[in-house]
This record gives structure tokens, C-alpha cells and sequence, in this order.
């Protein structure tokens, strides 16, 4: 039997990159997916791709009730909810001197906010049922380690952390588990500085397995996090980066033992 048949999961930002992979990855492994973006476009024709085992939702994660229709859109559609991927972001770069606060606030509105919100409507939603669930969430090496110049991005990505493992504790007697991954450079839209070719290669460079990321390494870890092989993994964050995050003593000069 398929891995996730009979399951369905809410991707939340599914329209294109992570998201994207990880809707086509869970039908492909048998399961069912409402995908949530903002972008109408890339949504509605990524659900027409998947058929029958995809509906879109138009989704702000930003807003509360946006929320609560996308959960209800996958109960209205299949008849139940399973699994939630929190995969949405808007980044509004910039160093933090001159970041102005509308900056500042749509990047937390979206990444931490909009994780909160969305997470909130789909374990109401669980509740209510008396279903189990698991949820997984997207921080980034960029949540490890600060990243100078992204704006709000590291603290919101710091913050999803720490929220990924409050819920996990607050709802792990409810059967539902919270878990998140933290990648590191993954082939996305959002990374369009990977399209030079130049940046590309120094980055594959500096990664100790040898190269950047794909969307599908990242949806790998979160399809296993979603699934019953996880069944015992709650309130963790797992590094999806080819390395990167552990490798700073590989790239100071002057190392006598080699
Ligand atoms: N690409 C990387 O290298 C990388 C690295 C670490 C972490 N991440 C994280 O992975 C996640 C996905 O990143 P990606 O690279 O696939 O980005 P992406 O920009 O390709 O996809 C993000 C999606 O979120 C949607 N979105 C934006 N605002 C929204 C809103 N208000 N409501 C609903 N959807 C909204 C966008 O339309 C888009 O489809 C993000 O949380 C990102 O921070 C990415």
C-alpha cells in the first residue's frame, strides 16, 4: 500500500518550490492534497496537474478566517484532514539599521504568524474530531545562525523553532505531532541568485556533500516527519543541509594536521 493513502494533507504556500515538491511527492505516495497559496495562478494549475487527489485553495496565512477556509476546504472536498505543511514566505530583505517596520512586519506576518495561524485553524479543526494529525513546519539554516541582511528572516525562522516545539508539547495528548526542518540553500524560486552559475558553484563548493539543495531533498524529510515511520518524533527540527550548518572549521586556513 501507498505510504499515504487515504491521507490527506493541507500545504500551506504549495503553489511553487518546497511546497510544490512536497504536494507532488504525498499524491504520488497515495495521498490527497489541498493546496493553499496566494498566487491563484501557479495554484489552480499545479492542482489541474495532480487531478483528482488535488484541489487549491486560495490562502493568506496571514488572516485568520483564510485559514480556517483552507482547513475546511479539505474536509468540504475529502471529508477529513491529516497532515499540514507550513511552507509559505514572503522574504522583505535588508539590514536591520535601516529595515523599516512594514518590512519587518510582513515578513513576520507571513513566516511566523502565518504558521501560527495555520497550524491554530488545522489542530481546532483535529480537535474537534478527536483525530490525530502531524504538522511540519520550514525554518532554515537561517534559523540556526543569524543571517545578516535578511531583514526579519532569521528571527522569524529562530522563532518557528522554539513555536514548532510549544505546539508539539501543547498538543502531543491530542496524537498530534509538530515537527519542522531547518534546509539550507535549496533550487527554488526564492533563491533566484542560484541562476548564475558563478554563485551556484561556489555554493556547491562550500556544501561538504558537494551541492546545493533540491526541492525534493527537502520534501523527502518532510514526507518521512508526516508519515507513521515518524510516528515517535515529536517537538524536533531536522537540519536538511547537505552539511552546511556544522562546517565552519572547513573553512578557516592555517589547520596544521592535514
Ligand atoms: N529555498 C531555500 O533555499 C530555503 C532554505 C531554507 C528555508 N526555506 C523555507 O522553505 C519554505 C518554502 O520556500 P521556497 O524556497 O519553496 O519559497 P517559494 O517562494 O518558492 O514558495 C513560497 C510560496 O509561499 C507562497 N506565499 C507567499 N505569501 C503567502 C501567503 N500570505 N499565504 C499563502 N502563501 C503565500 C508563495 O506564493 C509561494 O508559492 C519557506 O518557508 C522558506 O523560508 C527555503
Amino acid at each position: 500500500m501507498a505510504r499515504f493513502e487515504g491521507k490527506v494533507a493541507l500545504i500551506a504556500g504549495g503553489a511553487r518550490g518546497i511546497g510544490e515538491q512536497t504536494a507532488v511527492d504525498f499524491v504520488h505516495d497515495g495521498g490527497r492534497v489541498v493546496i493553499g497559496d496566494v498566487n491563484d495562478e501557479l495554484g489552480r494549475k499545479l492542482a489541474q496537474r495532480l487531478g483528482d487527489a488535488a484541489v487549491y485553495a486560495p490562502l493568506d496565512v496571514g488572516d485568520p478566517e483564510s485559514c480556517a477556509r483552507f482547513v475546511a476546504t479539505g474536509i468540504e472536498r475529502f471529508g477529513q484532514v491529516d497532515a499540514l505543511v507550513n511552507s509559505a514566505i514572503r522574504i522583505r530583505s535588508g539590514a536591520l539599521l535601516d529595515l523599516s517596520l512594514d518590512d519587518w512586519n510582513e515578513t513576520l506576518r507571513i513566516g511566523l504568524t502565518g504558521t501560527f495561524l495555520a497550524t491554530q485553524a488545522f489542530g481546532r479543526a483535529l480537535a474537534r474530531q478527536g483525530r490525530p494529525g502531524s504538522v511540519v513546519n520550514i525554518s532554515s539554516i537561517g534559523g540556526r545562525f543569524p543571517y545578516s541582511g535578511s531583514g526579519a528572516y532569521s528571527s522569524v525562522k529562530g522563532a518557528i523553532i522554539r513555536l514548532t516545539e510549544q505546539f508539539a508539547l501543547e498538543w502531543a495528548h491530542l496524537g498530534i505531532r509538530v515537527n519542522a526542518v531547518a534546509p539550507a540553500h535549496v533550487e527554488t524560486p526564492l533563491l533566484v541568485y542560484l541562476q548564475d552559475p558563478e554563485i551556484k558553484r561556489t555554493r556547491n563548493a562550500v556544501t561538504p556533500l558537494g551541492r546545493v539543495g533540491q526541492p525534493a531533498d527537502i520534501s523527502a524529510a518532510i514526507l518521512y516527519l508526516l508519515g507513521d515511520d515518524a510516528a515517535w518524533v515529536t517537538a524536533t527540527t531536522i537540519d536538511i543541509d547537505g552539511g552546511l550548518g556544522k562546517s565552519i572549521m572547513n573553512h578557516l586556513a592555517g589547520r596544521k594536521w592535514d
